[in-house]
């Protein structure tokens, strides 16, 4: 295999070497490709076929379905990890020992109450505000309140990082009383991280609420499948905002604005309220297969494809055994659980998806285990943004301390008017 490609331009060659990585996979790096052919760039909007950074944090085989954190397959972090635990893998890039674990989770402890002062922004918010909006405003405001970590630096990132990971959850389940008019309730030290966060979000002042174990563990494995996903939409803006020397708070709430959009961490709600759509009757699930074929038409099959995996989203696997886990445990029944069987095996066997390689992806299953323990549905990419917290921790990390890092700055095409004189008011049309 020869490590360099040659490109030809009208009639001058370039030699461009070619980088390999240690699954295996190749890239072309263009980086000096706009000085040596005196202007020219590659074009590939959407970077379907660009790398934007060298990463070792996680590995994703789209053709066969593979996800790893550091090294280790989804399928046993699944199995035998804890979602605190992944997220120490992937911000320090190793399983913590003891004496690490023990450390991060008694930091993770100590860090969960917010300021007193920052539950005054919540009552600025309108009853019915979009918890993301929220949850992006308040990770700037809380900024405020730890100036010292709010340096562009990685120095202080174990403290900014379990801050963050920490009052993450008050945040959302302080935003989540807010809106239900509720008293805030504070986090219990004596708590682990998820059943801390049910406990905020669902006791009450004369009524103390206790997880089912069960139920923390479903939780807890939704967040470890979303911890990290390599150069998704939200951890690039993560890594772009990063790239300007910007601070982890700010990093990090760029990337909750774009893991809002509906085609990434919105979809599990999109697809929560198509299942419903199916159950009122308003669409049936032949309809909603014939839609997503048209192409006049903009629906969308939610949760069903993906820019990477051209198999199974390994994710979706794990959580549809966890949600039948969880049922049946529970004794839990809802027929969107039954509807988005349906529409699986309708899609799975339509040839428009099989042809296309659209699986169900992270986003099929994930809504319905959350409707199950009783979170709300507006309330679902906030439990995404939750569980990709230390991946994008671990991106702003790998920015910063990456040497050869430069300031993301994207070229372009222009295609717009040539150079033309200014029209004085009176000689406009
Ligand atoms: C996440 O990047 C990540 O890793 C994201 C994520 C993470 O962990 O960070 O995995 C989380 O965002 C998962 C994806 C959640 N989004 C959805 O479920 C929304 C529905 N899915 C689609 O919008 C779409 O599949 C995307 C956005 C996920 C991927 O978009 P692409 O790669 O741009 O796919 P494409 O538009 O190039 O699709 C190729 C073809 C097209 O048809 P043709 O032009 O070939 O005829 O497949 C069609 C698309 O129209 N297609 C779909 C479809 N997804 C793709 N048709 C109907 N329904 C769908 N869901």
């Amino acid at each position: 295999m020869t490590n360099t490609a040659t490109m030809k331009i009208a009639d001058q060659e370039y030699s461009l070497p070619i980088i390999e990585g240690t699954e295996g996979e190749r890239a072309v790096d263009i980086t000096k490709l706009r000085n040596q052919s005196k202007g020219c760039i590659t074009y590939d909007p959407g970077f379907g076929n660009t790398g934007a950074c060298k990463s070792d944090i996680t590995f994703i085989d789209g053709e066969k379905g593979i996800l790893r954190y550091r090294g280790i397959p989804i399928e046993e972090l699944a199995e035998k990890s804890t979602f605190t635990e992944v997220a120490y893998l992937l911000i320090w890039g190793e399983l913590p020992n003891e004496a690490q674990r023990k450390a991060f989770s008694e930091l993770l402890t100590d860090n969960a109450l917010l300021h007193e002062n920052l539950k005054n922004h919540f009552e600025g918010f309108p009853w019915n505000a979009p918890p993301m909006a929220m949850l992006s405003a308040m990770i700037n405001a809380l900024s405020c309140y730890h100036l010292e970590l709010a340096a562009p630096c990685a120095i202080l990132l174990e403290e900014a990082a379990t801050k963050l990971i920490s009052k993450v959850r008050t945040i959302a389940a302080f935003s989540y009383k807010m809106t239900r008019g509720e008293p805030f309730i504070y986090p219990d030290p004596n708590r682990r991280y998820v059943s801390n966060f049910l406990h905020m979000m669902f006791s009450l002042p004369h009524d103390t609420y206790e997880a089912p174990p069960i139920v923390a563990q479903a939780l807890d494995k939704v967040l470890m499948l979303h911890a990290d996903h390599e150069q998704n939409c939200s951890t690039s803006t993560v890594r772009m905002v990063a790239s300007a020397e910007a601070n982890l708070f700010s990093s990090v709430s760029a990337g909750v604005c774009a893991l809002w959009g509906r085609l990434h961490g919105g979809a599990n709600m999109a697809v929560i309220e198509m299942l419903e759509s199916i159950r009122e009757g308003g669409l049936s699930i032949k309809k909603c297969v014939e839609l997503a074929k048209d192409k006049n038409s903009d629906f969308k099959l939610m949760g069903f494809g993906h820019r990477v995996y051209k198999n199974f989203d390994p994710r979706a696997i794990i959580l549809r055994k966890t949600c039948e886990e969880l049922f049946a445990a529970i004794k839990h029944q809802d027929p969107l659980l039954d509807i988005a069987r349906e529409l699986e095996e309708a899609a799975l066997n339509d040839s428009y998806f099989v042809e296309r390689n659209l699986y169900p992806n992270v986003d099929f299953y994930s809504g319905i285990i959350l409707r199950a323990i009783g979170i709300p549905t507006n309330m679902f990419t906030v439990m995404f943004a939750i569980g990709r917290l230390p991946g994008w921790i671990a991106h702003w990390r790998e920015v910063n301390e990456d040497t050869s890092m430069r300031i993301a700055r994207p070229r372009q095409i222009y295609c717009g008017y040539q150079k033309r004189a200014y029209v004085p008011i009176e000689q406009r049309p």
